[in-house]
């Protein structure tokens, strides 16, 4: 197995008196969909943000690519390839597709001088995402506003590989998304691994999880406990782990 794309050692996150996140070490794997699943308030946010150099964490280690990283921004993490799609997608509704993926990065030339954006190179290379990611959006000039929530899934995902992330983490991507939606967006998460990314897919839904993820991390009240690769479990064991009814977790919870 290659080594981990990323490494968490022993991430602590305290928020005043509040310790939202105690001793969090997990591996995250190139070519791989990992889940974190749990309930509200374990923690699966809380955990994302430091990967995504939204919070800085109060103790642990991160190493991407083996080597320590400190991130005070998310422009940091950014530049070490580590892109997040939050659920609210920071995305501009009157501005095209194409524009939105390379909103200020944006292709230029100088002719004496002047600068042009290059739209037709950049349209190209939306076009080429879009249809790689097999998002059945056929035309990258069509308004963001136009489209539909998994559309708009697609296109922050567009966002994310244009700017070459290596690792794409996903906060409750289709908790907003009917049914049909919800299945493209998962089988885009599947599309990103087999690209070659590491993705990081929260969800509430199990089944869902269950049929892209292959592995899970299960979170409960700030910490891991339990990790499970998904040939080797099932949504009634992952319901378990979560509720804490599960025999290990609750081992784990007597000895702490
Ligand atoms: N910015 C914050 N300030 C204070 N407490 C926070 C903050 N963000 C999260 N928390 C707390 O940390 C815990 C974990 O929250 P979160 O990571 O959002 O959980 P999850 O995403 O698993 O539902 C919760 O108790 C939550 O109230
Ligand atoms: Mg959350």
């Amino acid at each position: 197995m290659s080594a981990p794309f990323l490494v968490a050692k022993g991430i602590v996150k305290r928020f005043g008196a509040l310790t939202a996140l105690s001793g969090i070490d997990l591996e995250i794997r190139s070519g791989e969909v990992l889940a974190l699943l749990g309930d509200n308030g374990a923690g699966k946010s809380t955990f994302v943000k430091i990967l995504a150099g939204a919070h800085a964490p109060s103790d642990g280690d991160i190493l991407v690519e083996g080597s320590p990283v400190m991130f005070s921004s998310p422009k940091d993490a950014a530049s070490a390839g580590i892109a997040t799609i939050f659920q609210e997608l920071a995305l501009s509704e009157n501005l095209s597709i194409s524009e939105n993926v390379f909103l200020g990065r944006e292709l230029k030339r100088s002719i004496f001088g002047i600068p042009f954006l290059r739209r037709q190179e950049m349209r190209k290379r939306v076009d080429g995402l879009l249809t790689e990611l097999d998002t059945h959006i056929s035309d990258p000039e069509a308004p963001v506003g136009s489209l539909s929530g998994g559309q708009r899934q697609a296109v922050a995902i567009c966002r994310a590989l244009n700017l070459n992330a290596k690792l794409v983490i996903m906060d409750e991507p289709t908790a907003a998304l009917a049914v049909a939606e919800t299945r493209k967006v998962l089988s885009l998460t599947r599309r990103l691994a087999e690209r070659g990314c590491a993705v990081v897919l929260i969800s509430h839904n199990i089944a869902d999880v269950v049929e892209v993820a292959d592995r899970m991390a299960v979170f409960r009240r700030g910490r891991k406990v339990a990790e499970r690769l998904r040939a080797g479990t099932n949504p009634e064991e992952i319901v378990s782990l979560i509720t804490g009814a599960h025999p290990d977790v609750r081992a784990l919870e007597k000895t702490n």
